[in-house]
């Protein structure tokens, strides 16, 4: 076998064969199938596109090129959750303690943020002490004592993937639909779950802007769980505006935090709600999804779920107090209200340009090696269909570097729409697809 034959049969439209996908990928991990031939064959597939099968071996062979981890040992159901990201998402924060209070063990192998503000890591790390970067085996021990464990990406998960991402980033291939689908499913299906809950986002902030699109992205994903054998659902949900009233990393801790003390705003609380019931109907901890949700609930008023949080911060470093005092956590040195041009209703709170604001502050990185800082974001007093009044303010930046905040300031006044009238507000879960 040749990998010139193989991007050659990919070129002119054909279905590769499994041999051929495996003999690629395994090629490319090990360093003989060289960058230039991956990035032909990504470009090859992002003009040809893959049928539903190769797609599945794809996944299966990105996912072999590195350790795939086997929980078989845990006297429970193990699930997690993956979203494709948004403004303001932070509810891995808050769903994954409340599905282990419930009772499934959660292994949650999440990515740090690029744009907009950072990922789950990034949140996580806000936290003073927390360690993202466990080994498998302190992973696997942190696990076990609470059923849930919360890391980065390690070098050991699908490094095929790791490379071909970054080589897709820099050649124009990332936006292809199969290649999207096997990347993130190859890295959560090594995780030795046995179920996954897929948020996938749609609207101006998230990385689908059509539902449409959303749609095909959530049914490529699913189509690759069901041909792993996985339980795997997926809900498309609304990025027209910011999840809940933050944007920026240990401003949304606090807010999780809110969240699972049963005071967190209805959209965040009502989504890691449904998530999180997800993962409990996914792996049998209930026979209905009603069941499911009312389980959550009670985990979240009776505390379960906050105890959690708190007993997976002290396990792996972090400080605990976070949960009780939020001055714990990093705060920006000054605050800068964007208000209101006058009276009406927020008509628009365009998600991108708000995730592009709080990156300016530094919540988020523009490039891989940019710094985040923790402390800065933005806060959402305001959410579309509320009244205001001229001059109240909508946001507040919370602010330590003041050099980009006149171009931030800018772009979240051009981000507020306030209009006699507002739109009547979007369903925050569009769509359950289920494989
Ligand atoms: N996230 C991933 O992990 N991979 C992609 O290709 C796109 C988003």
């Amino acid at each position: 076998m040749r990998a010139s034959d193989i991007i050659y049969r990919k070129r002119e439209g054909e279905a590769l064969r499994r041999e051929e996908i495996e003999f690629f990928i395994s090629g490319y991990a090990a360093g003989q199938v060289p960058d230039y031939q991956a990035a032909a064959l990504a470009m090859a597939v992002f003009f040809r596109g893959m049928t539903a099968e190769e797609t599945v071996w794809l996944t299966e062979a990105m996912m072999r090129t590195g350790e795939v981890l086997d929980f078989a040992d845990l006297d429970g159901p193990k699930a997690d959750k993956h979203s494709t990201g948004g403004v303001g998402d932070k509810t891995s924060l808050i769903l994954a303690p409340l599905a282990a209070a419930c009772g499934v063990y959660v292994p949650m192998i999440s990515g740090r943020g690029l744009g907009h503000t950072g990922g789950t890591l990034d949140k996580l790390e806000s936290i003073p002490g927390f360690r993202v970067g466990l080994s498998l085996e302190e992973f696997r021990r942190v696990l076990r004592r609470s059923k849930l464990g919360l890391i980065g990406q390690t070098p050991e998960i699908a490094p095929a993937d790791r490379k071909l991402y970054a080589l897709r980033d820099v050649t124009s291939t990332v936006e292809s639909r199969p290649l999207i689908a096997a990347s993130i499913m190859s890295k959560k299906m090594a995780e030795g779950i046995d179920a996954l809950v897929l948020d996938v986002k749609t609207g101006d902030g998230a990385f689908m802007k059509a539902f449409e699109d959303s749609k095909a992205l959530a049914e490529a994903m699913l189509a690759i769980g069901k041909g792993m054998g996985r339980k795997v659902v997926a809900l498309i949900t609304d990025m027209d505006q910011p999840l809940g009233r933050t944007a920026g990393n240990a401003l949304e801790v606090v807010e999780c935090v809110e969240t699972l003390k049963g005071r967190g705003p209805k959209d965040l609380e009502s989504l890691s709600i449904e998530l999180a019931a997800w993962m409990l109907q996914l792996t049998g901890v209930t026979t209905r999804i009603e069941a499911a949700r009312f389980k959550v609930r009670e985990a979240l008023s009776s505390g379960a779920g906050l105890r959690k949080f708190q007993e997976v911060i002290e396990l792996q470093g972090g400080d605990p107090r976070v949960c009780d005092d939020p001055g714990t956590l990093p705060r920006a040195r000054e605050r800068v209200d964007v208000p209101a041009p006058h009276d009406g209703r927020v008509a628009r709170l365009g998600c991108r340009a708000l995730g592009h604001a709080a990156m300016l502050l530094g919540a988020g990185r523009e490039r891989v090696e940019s710094r985040i800082d923790p402390a800065v974001g933005i806060v959402f007093h305001k959410k579309v269909g509320d009244l205001v009044i001229a001059g109240e303010p909508v946001m507040t930046l919370h602010v330590n570097d003041r050099s980009r905040l006149a171009e931030a300031r800018e772009l979240c006044l051009g981000a507020l729409k306030v209009a006699p009238e507002a739109p009547s507000p979007a369903p925050l879960i569009k769509a359950v697809l289920e494989a």
